[in-house]
């Protein structure tokens, strides 16, 4: 068993202890991040986007899911690993719950994520009643981005904020243990995160989430193109990698990350 595992986060959660995530997805940058101190790692299928170099999580498949979760868990030790279940490989309860255990079984997760909130709930409750811990992801869904028509903000208007809301609940009551909230007006997090018990994992979603998460990438400054707002470089102002992650996890922890410049209005 991991050091850290959901009990850890619940009791962080209790304490007021701010919990640090990154997605990793390959052994090196999991036996630094865990150095580093970070409490979870995300084997999150951004890997599309800044490992595969496409344009959106999309075309990542479940056998690539598996490679990298398994490259991750091999040199884990400490830290608990959730793994994304990937665009379209958990349409139903028997779908998700073969796909899950893909992860778990192959990958070595000890956690499967899924974007979305109403249309997964029997998917939810399949998952957990079968003994899969489950985190939710509402807000911005990287996976319906054409749906969405771009990477924007969501819940800013008060009936997306209260479906959000309403979701993040019937996630909690469906048995979903974690939950990460993407691009989200800080108040709403701040208002999801004192409602539901279950930790809540803020990305781009204010300062008042039990813990923040960034893509890996992002906070080293490589990822091509354009990068998030919320997202900070912290190699630019550490020097290297190791001290890149040990400054992420530090302003994580004391509550100095995000600070107002990379908070959305
Ligand atoms: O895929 C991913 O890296 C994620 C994070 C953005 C939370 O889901």
């Amino acid at each position: 068993m991991h050091d850290v595992t959901i009990r850890t986060l619940n009791d962080m959660k209790a304490r007021g202890e701010k919990i640090a995530v990154l997605t990793s997805y390959d052994a090196s940058f999991t036996r630094q991040a865990e150095q580093a101190g970070v409490d979870a790692l995300l084997i999150g299928d951004s890997l599309g986007m800044v490992v595969q170099g496409h344009e959106s999580t999309l075309p990542v498949t479940l056998d690539e899911m598996v490679y990298h979760t398994a490259n991750v868990s091999r040199a884990s030790e400490r830290a608990l690993i959730v793994a994304d279940l990937p665009f379209m490989s958990h349409n139903d309860p028997l779908q998700a719950l073969a796909s899950a255990a893909a992860l778990m079984k192959r990958g070595g997760a000890h956690m499967v994520k899924l974007e979305g909130g109403t249309p997964q709930m029997a998917v939810v409750r399949a998952l957990t009643e079968r003994g899969v811990p489950v985190c939710g992801h509402l807000g911005l869904l990287p996976q319906s981005v054409h749906r969405l028509g771009g990477y924007r903000v969501q819940g800013r208007e008060r009936d997306d904020a209260t479906r959000i809301l309403e979701d993040a609940c019937a996630l909690a009551d469906a048995g979903a243990q974690l939950l990460v909230l993407e691009c989200v007006p800080a108040l709403l997090a701040a208002e999801i995160t004192r409602a539901v018990s279950i930790p809540v994992i803020g990305i781009g979603a204010g300062a008042d989430t039990d813990g923040q998460v960034l893509v890996l990438y992002d906070m080293l400054g490589i990822t091509p193109g354009k990068r998030p707002k919320f997202s900070k470089d912290f190699l630019a102002e550490s020097g290297s990698i190791a001290a890149a992650l040990r400054a992420y996890v530090e302003a994580v922890k004391a509550g100095r990350f995000p600070d107002r410049a990379h908070c959305l209005a």
